[in-house]
């Protein structure tokens, strides 16, 4: 009757005949017919038998065959594939989970006995003070606990700056090439995402668009090229963004492992040289500590507070308590400086076992760009002979995960490796471009 193949007043079978035809009693066609009567269906005339309800308009129209559909602009959004279990995991952003403290951290989230109620939508005051703390000394970054949302990792913060920030329509200026999970959010958000290029020095400043409401960007270790932004464009970006009226927003993901050279400012300290209150700094423990703990942190202008907590409210009211509190005791027990000391000496080491590496078996085809931090080394695949792409699949093949640097680009696109070291130890990173090397040889 809902599809429209029993027409209106159409008799249906006598219930004899049709619990012959499907060989159940009687009875049950019977009562089939009662429960059809009752809702609307059927209609039963004595003498005359049972048809298909001519009357109630609506219970039998036929439904137009639509779905129900996303917004179109997810239908413009690919889904990164997930290469699945691998041997060998040299995706950048990856720490090494084996070297977790999981013992610790299990005490710590004991400790603390949830009290069962909500909280503050910016987290719990142990953590943001904690937090605070943290990156007051280790990255200069002046905020009180009260500056601070807790989020689930830097995704969420980005989310939070873009839903505070931008209307639907704006535009965002992102690094070229870039995080395509920053980019795709932006995207979702609504907004305009315009590409920028990358230079030697960083995001060409000069190059960002007029009507650029905001700037996303990676200035202490870009990603995926890995070099940072110079001072001189790190002041002119944090001018720019005065001069325009548009906020930036800093993500400082993996910071924390530097190896060698000066410390470099975050454009958010620069920021409040200038009093300018532009940045919107986005911090993440995904490398510090482990991504699965979801635990990142947003540090937005005085102006930006309110809305910020209220965008946190009404998208997942707080995070969860447990987590942060592990956190907070954590950082307030040292045992986070700790840790961030013993993985700085392994990440060295398998660092400077990918370069070696790069330098003495790879020279013919990779060229890699200098870094000094984070977790991941990008290189360059010299002359035009390789499709990226086509390496790491056949790499995946071979039970290796490496990230292709073509894709990360939107515009003019270069051909390239980015080799994340966290989450493989010098053996492992040995064999890993072992295989990288056959493949290229091939
Ligand atoms: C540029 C960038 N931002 C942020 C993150 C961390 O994201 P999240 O904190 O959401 O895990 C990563 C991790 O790889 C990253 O590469």
């Amino acid at each position: 009757v809902l599809d429209g193949r029993l027409s209106r007043g159409e008799p249906v079978p006598p219930t004899r005949e049709l619990a012959a035809t499907l060989g159940v009693s009687r009875n049950t066609v019977a009562v089939a017919y009662d429960r059809l009567v009752a809702e609307g269906f059927l209609d039963s005339r004595v003498g005359a038998g049972t048809f298909v309800n001519a009357d109630s308009e609506g219970v039998y129209r036929p439904l137009p065959r639509t779905t129900l559909r996303a917004r179109p602009v997810w239908g413009e959004l690919t889904d990164p594939a997930d290469p699945g279990a691998v041997e060998f995991d040299l995706r950048p952003g990856l720490p090494d989970a084996r070297l977790f403290p999981h013992q610790a951290w299990r005490r710590s989230v004991a400790r603390h006995p949830d009290d069962g109620r909500y909280g503050d939508p910016r987290g719990s005051i142990g953590a943001r003070t904690a937090i605070a703390a943290h990156i007051a000394t280790s990255r200069s970054v002046r905020a009180t606990a009260d500056d601070v949302v807790v989020t689930q990792g830097a995704q969420q913060a980005l989310d939070l700056a873009g839903r505070v920030l931008l209307e639907p329509g704006d535009a965002i200026a992102v690094e070229d090439p870039g995080y395509p999970p920053a980019r795709r959010l932006f995207a979702s958000l609504g907004a305009r995402v315009i590409p920028v290029p990358v230079d030697a020095d960083g995001l060409v400043v000069s190059a960002i668009p007029a009507d650029a409401r905001a700037v996303y960007v990676t200035p202490s270790h870009q990603y995926p090229l890995g070099m940072p932004m110079t001072l001189a464009r790190r002041v002119a970006l944090v001018r720019w963004a005065e001069e325009r009226d548009a906020a930036v927003i800093e993500d400082d993901y993996d910071s924390e492992f530097r190896f060698g050279g000066r410390a470099i400012e975050p454009l958010h300290s620069l920021d409040r040289i200038d009093g300018g209150g532009r940045v919107l700094y986005i911090g993440s423990f995904s490398s510090t500590l482990l991504p699965a703990l979801r635990l990142g942190f947003l540090i937005a202008p005085a102006s930006l507070a309110t809305a910020a907590r209220l965008a946190k409210q009404l998208t997942d009211r707080q995070c969860a308590l447990p987590a942060q509190d592990a956190l907070a005791n954590f950082i307030d027990e040292g045992l986070f400086a700790r840790h961030l000391r013993r993985m700085r000496i392994q990440y060295q080491a398998r660092r400077e076992c990918v370069l070696a590496i790069l330098q003495r078996d790879f020279g013919e085809w990779l060229m890699p760009i200098r870094s000094v931090a984070g977790l991941h080394v990008a290189a360059r695949l010299r002359g035009r002979t390789f499709e990226d792409t086509a390496v790491t699949q056949r790499l995946r093949a071979a039970g290796v995960a490496m990230t292709p640097l073509s894709p990360l680009y939107a515009g003019r696109k270069r051909a390239g490796l980015v080799i994340g070291y966290g989450a493989v130890d010098p053996a492992e990173i040995s064999h890993a471009l072992a295989r990288l090397h056959e493949i290229l040889a091939q």
